[in-house]
């Protein structure tokens, strides 16, 4: 079991590299490929996987990808099973398994992450398709009573438990715990929250015996709400993020992958890079695990049609690019126009 959990880690944590969240649900893609005025059927959520996925040269700068269950299942325009296909590309697959959100008990604007009472079952149904690791998000909202201590409890025990049950079957774990963009809120107070949030989620992957050296951490960066009035500059966000992550992340973790959360691409990718420059050590490999970020400007340019995949994957892969620079400390705002 370690073998495998070690393999999988040697192959997800390379400098210069990052991961692709490409597993939004039927639910999220409907909304994505409406914004592109194109029609979610199974068809149009495989043509535009198979963009992203067949994007020549990804491997440079992608070494994992999640996927979402139904993505498992569809193939390539080249009739190649999605997770087959990045694998022989030397890309890592893997999958979402939480199963979405659930209304709190007594917290009526709050929601958990449910999924862990089948979770071993799914597991065990995804094997045939080989996914090597998982990911598994909990969400947080700031607003004057929220996120409520029973929240923090309930969605840290359900990382924690998600993340052992993962690396019982052999799976690397993404803990993934998001505290949302959205509201009037200063980075101060979402300093204190996100600590507050990677503290309990921490002390529940210790209790729980989690491996720590087989885990990747995929947090929200420290940042002004997205209304927020004044927000705080770029480097204000890295030195906070890394603030943070310092105080309450274990040093055992191989890796640190950011989600995006609604910060444009540009803004995700200067964030990263200023942490890299900001003069400090980082315990851990520190990169990128972004959804929309990567993959806006692709949707953006291909706008469904077959004529526009170049163009599509040319927008993909230089966001890519970028990150991976990024990650080195060598982006600069200027090749946003090359
Ligand atoms: P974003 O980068 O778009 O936030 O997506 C990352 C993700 O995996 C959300 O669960």
């Amino acid at each position: 079991m370690t073998n495998q959990l070690k393999q999988t880690i040697k192959d997800m944590v390379v400098v210069g590299k990052g991961i692709l969240a490409a597993d939004e649900s039927a639910k999220t893609a409907a909304k994505r490929l409406a914004s592109i005025n194109v029609e979610s059927t199974e068809e149009t959520r495989r043509q535009y996987r198979n963009l992203i996925l067949n994007a020549p040269g990804m491997e440079q700068y992608i070494c994992g990808v999640i996927l979402f269950e139904e993505t498992l299942h569809q193939k390539s325009d080249d009739g190649i099973l999605f997770p087959q296909l990045l694998e022989k590309n030397g890309i890592v697959p893997g999958i979402k398994v939480d199963d979405g959100l659930a209304d709190l008990e007594g917290h009526p604007n709050e929601q958990y992450t449910k999924g862990i009472e089948t979770l071993s079952k799914r597991l065990e149904k995804y094997k045939k398709s080989r996914p090597r690791f998982a990911k598994w998000r909990a969400v947080y909202s700031i607003s004057e009573n929220t996120p409520s201590e029973l929240l923090i409890k309930r969605n840290a025990e359900g990382l924690a438990k998600y993340a052992k049950v993962c690396q019982q079957h052999s799976l690397v774990p993404i803990v993934e715990p998001e505290v949302l963009i959205d509201g009037i809120h200063s980075i101060e107070t979402c300093y204190k929250v996100t600590g507050k949030v990677q503290k309990a989620v921490f002390e529940a992957l210790k209790r729980e015996g989690v491996m720590l050296e087989y885990t990747i951490l995929k947090p929200s960066m420290v940042i002004s709400g997205k209304q927020a009035a004044n927000r705080a500059n770029a480097g204000e966000v890295a030195k906070r993020t890394v603030k943070c992550l310092k105080s309450n992340v274990s040093a055992e973790v191989p890796s640190i992958n950011f989600l995006s959360g609604g910060q444009t691409p540009q803004e995700a990718t200067a964030h990263l890079n200023r942490m890299h420059i900001l003069g400090e050590e980082l315990p851990w490999y520190v990169s990128f695990s972004y959804g929309r970020a990567l993959q806006d400007p692709a949707l953006k340019a291909w706008h469904g049609k077959p004529e526009n995949v170049e163009a599509g994957q040319k927008a993909f892969l230089k966001r890519a690019r970028l990150n991976s620079l990024a990650t080195k400390g060598l982006y600069s705002e200027e090749m946003e126009n090359e």
